[in-house]
């Protein structure tokens, strides 16, 4: 395997990363300060003895893991609530169970819009989708969204992230004007943003700009490549509260519930370390973005320009290169790297899917890992990454292939 020195690549790489450091790692020590707070009481409320035990783990409950994350939003300036369920599987449960609770029969909403063939989507509840097509620069149509909250609509759901489309990821500030513009046209309208791939990413998050609620998985930025499973909810405390009923059991919530083993240290230890994997999954981008356009291929976002996430994609342009670039990642993995990865149908995505994650932790995209739709423009969407020398030996493996 080429180290980065000996790649040729060192001088692209040079470009790239020191600018974006240093402005990375002003952001992470406000990051660890909001972090570290909420931390520091919840270990000084359990005391000297314990920390210096082994122990620890058994000690910090739900209870101190809630604590923790409610300060941190309040840190943050806002009041909120948030719900953290280790027992919530994934990102998706999170947002599935956030949108469940948040909409009826009879309303009107954004997602499900393939057939659940009857296995209870919110179709099948009764409750309606509509959509708003982006702009054609790929941004949110500013237009269009000015009059397309009905009086019905209940739920209006945004992505911060680009997904498997080839468009800008949402900055908070552009979330913050599209809120502003839905709750004009129907006050009674929940917005609720799907933050995956967004924490910790710019210095302010989507409920200080108006959001209702957020919903993330913790096998990405939150979970700081250590958390092996989970997501989380956070926003106003009736959402949150309906998001948790609907979770557990109503009248339940996440007060209580089985945390299994050492769980819980994972958890904290990867909300600990998150705004450092987020920010080295930053540097990561910005070198897979520099080297790829400075090899004619077209890169999303462009080189050197302010992130919204931590997704780098870029067009390979067939599905032989799409193929080549993620088993040149695979092979490049730290597990896992004997492995062939091959293209094949997946639940939940619409086209034929390939993914590479040699990662730790099964399905973990805060760990070095890309994927790619087998459909056109054939682009590769690549995350993550521990450290951003990572994606330099893993670029010297991709262009050996492409
Ligand atoms: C934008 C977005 N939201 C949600 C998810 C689902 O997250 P999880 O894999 O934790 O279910 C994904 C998965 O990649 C995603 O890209």
């Amino acid at each position: 395997m080429p180290c980065i020195q000996s790649s040729g690549l060192w001088i692209i790489w040079l470009r790239a990363i020191p600018p974006v450091s240093l402005k990375l790692s002003r952001m992470l020590e406000l990051d660890l300060i909001t972090l570290v707070v909420p931390l520091v009481m919840v270990m000084m409320k359990l005391g000297a003895v314990e920390l210096l035990t082994r122990l620890l783990p058994k000690f910090l409950g739900l209870s101190q893991l809630l604590f923790v994350h409610r300060n941190i939003f309040i840190a943050c300036g806002i009041k909120i609530a948030c719900i953290y369920p280790p027992c919530t599987p994934l990102g998706t449960h999170a947002i599935t169970c956030a949108l469940f609770a948040l909409l009826r029969p009879g309303d009107e909403e954004v997602l499900g819009k393939r057939d659940s063939g009857g296995l209870v989507s919110l179709q099948d509840f009764g409750v309606k989708y509509r959509e708003v097509p982006l702009a054609e620069d790929g941004g949110l149509d500013w237009n269009a969204l000015m009059s397309s909250v009905k009086p019905k609509t209940k739920c209006a759901l945004i992505q911060r992230s680009c997904g498997y489309s080839w468009r800008q990821s949402l900055s908070v500030n552009d979330i913050g004007r599209a809120i502003k513009i839905i709750k004009k046209q129907n006050p009674s309208c929940s917005v609720m943003v799907d933050n995956c791939y967004g924490e910790f990413v710019e210095s302010i998050e989507p409920p200080m700009v108006g959001a209702d609620l957020i919903a993330g998985s913790l096998i990405k930025n939150p979970g700081g490549t250590i958390a092996p499973c989970g997501g989380y909810i956070a926003g106003k405390q009736k959402c949150v509260d309906a998001a948790a009923a609907r979770l557990s059991a109503p009248g339940l919530g996440v007060d209580c519930g089985s945390t299994p083993g050492d769980i819980m240290r994972a958890f904290f230890q990867g909300l600990f370390l998150s705004p450092q994997m987020v920010g080295e999954a930053i540097k990561g981008s910005f070198l897979i973005a520099e080297v790829l356009a400075s090899k004619g291929y077209k890169v999303q976002p462009l080189p050197r320009v302010p992130r919204s996430d931590t997704v780098q994609a870029v067009q390979l342009g067939s599905r032989e290169h799409l193929l080549a670039f993620c088993e040149a990642v695979q092979r490049s993995s730290p597990v896992g790297s004997y492995t062939k990865p091959v293209a094949g149908a997946t639940p939940g995505y619409a086209s034929e899917v390939i993914f590479a994650d040699g990662t730790f932790i099964d399905g973990s995209t805060s760990e070095l890992s890309c994927d790619g739709p087998l459909r056109e423009p054939f682009a590769v969407f690549c995350q993550g990454g521990t450290h951003w020398t990572q994606w330099g030996l893993v670029l010297g493996e991709v262009l050996k292939s492409l």
